[in-house]
């Protein structure tokens, strides 16, 4: 049994209200599997039922667990390589020299658990262990934001996309799991942020990696995304999207292709 409508269309209200992405019309199987934990969780097996008592009584804890189950963390370390081959030979060496003694600051702007940010992290160490490079990782949802700042992968997130001498490098392992160097960890933070509402106390970023999120957001949505953004990059700052991604029907950013990798710079 899928979900019916009436509570179909209240989670996919709350979720576009709360994060601005949109759950269409043959989403009802997303919904309705990623909800099931939370309605067994509260020991209810049919998952219409539970979501019918959220919305005609639930708690904000409730609403808001539904609204970060629906959002999706695919991520991975140094994902689609060839990006960050970029970033290692042409962008963040350019930055590096163009900052002179200024931290250079980067924004893992939809950061999901992590990996993206502490990609960053190892490159800016492989280039100059002795430079400052602040780097910043949000997401909306605290979930996630949480284990990101705690730095703890299990066999499974640590097994995508590291070398066994990156591995080893940035990485001991514990009874937990594999917990990121603290040496590495002191270069980034992580808070929540929400895409969709206007952003407070962020400094001047010099590069921005707002990767796999713009596409769960309307038009207007991405528009109004990519304006905020831009407003908070630093002149010479790059912008690099997701590879399904684009910023080319905004006038906002000119596109630079370096090798087979389209990077963005604030027109
Ligand atoms: C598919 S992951 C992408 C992770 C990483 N950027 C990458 O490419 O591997 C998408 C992330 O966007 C986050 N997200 C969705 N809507 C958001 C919003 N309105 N504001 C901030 N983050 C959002 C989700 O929580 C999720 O962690």
């Amino acid at each position: 049994m899928t979900i019916d409508a009436i509570e179909f269309d209240w989670v996919a209200d709350l979720v576009r209200r709360e994060t601005a992405i949109v759950l269409g019309a043959g989403k009802e199987y997303l919904v309705e599997t990623r909800l099931t934990p939370l309605a067994y969780d509260a020991g209810e097996p049919c998952v219409e039922e539970w979501v019918r008592r959220v919305r005609s009584g639930g708690t904000p804890h409730q609403r808001r667990a539904i609204v970060e189950a629906l959002t999706t963390n695919e991520t991975s370390w140094f994902r689609d390589g060839p990006v960050f081959d970029v970033l290692r030979d042409t962008v963040l060496p350019g930055l590096l020299s163009a900052r002179g003694a200024a931290p250079v600051r980067l924004w893992s702007a939809a950061a999901s658990t992590g990996q993206e940010a502490y990609s960053l992290a190892m490159l800016c160490h492989e280039l100059d262990p002795h430079r400052r490079a602040e780097i910043i990782g949000t997401d909306v949802a605290s979930a996630v934001v949480g284990q990101a700042a705690g730095g703890c992968y299990d066999r499974l997130a640590i097994s995508r996309g590291l070398t066994a001498q990156q591995r080893a490098a940035y990485f001991q392992e514990s009874a937990r799991g594999w917990r990121i160097d603290p040496s590495l960890q002191r270069h980034v933070s992580f808070r929540t942020l929400n895409l969709a509402r206007p952003f407070d106390g962020l400094p001047r970023m010099d590069l921005v990696l707002l990767r796999n999120v713009l596409i769960y957001f309307d038009a207007p949505t991405r528009l109004d995304v990519l304006r905020r953004v831009r407003s908070v990059m630093a002149p010479g700052g790059w912008l690099l999207l997701g590879t399904a991604e684009s910023a080319n029907d905004s006038d906002l950013f000119v596109p630079e292709r370096i090798g087979a990798v389209t990077l963005y710079r604030p027109r």
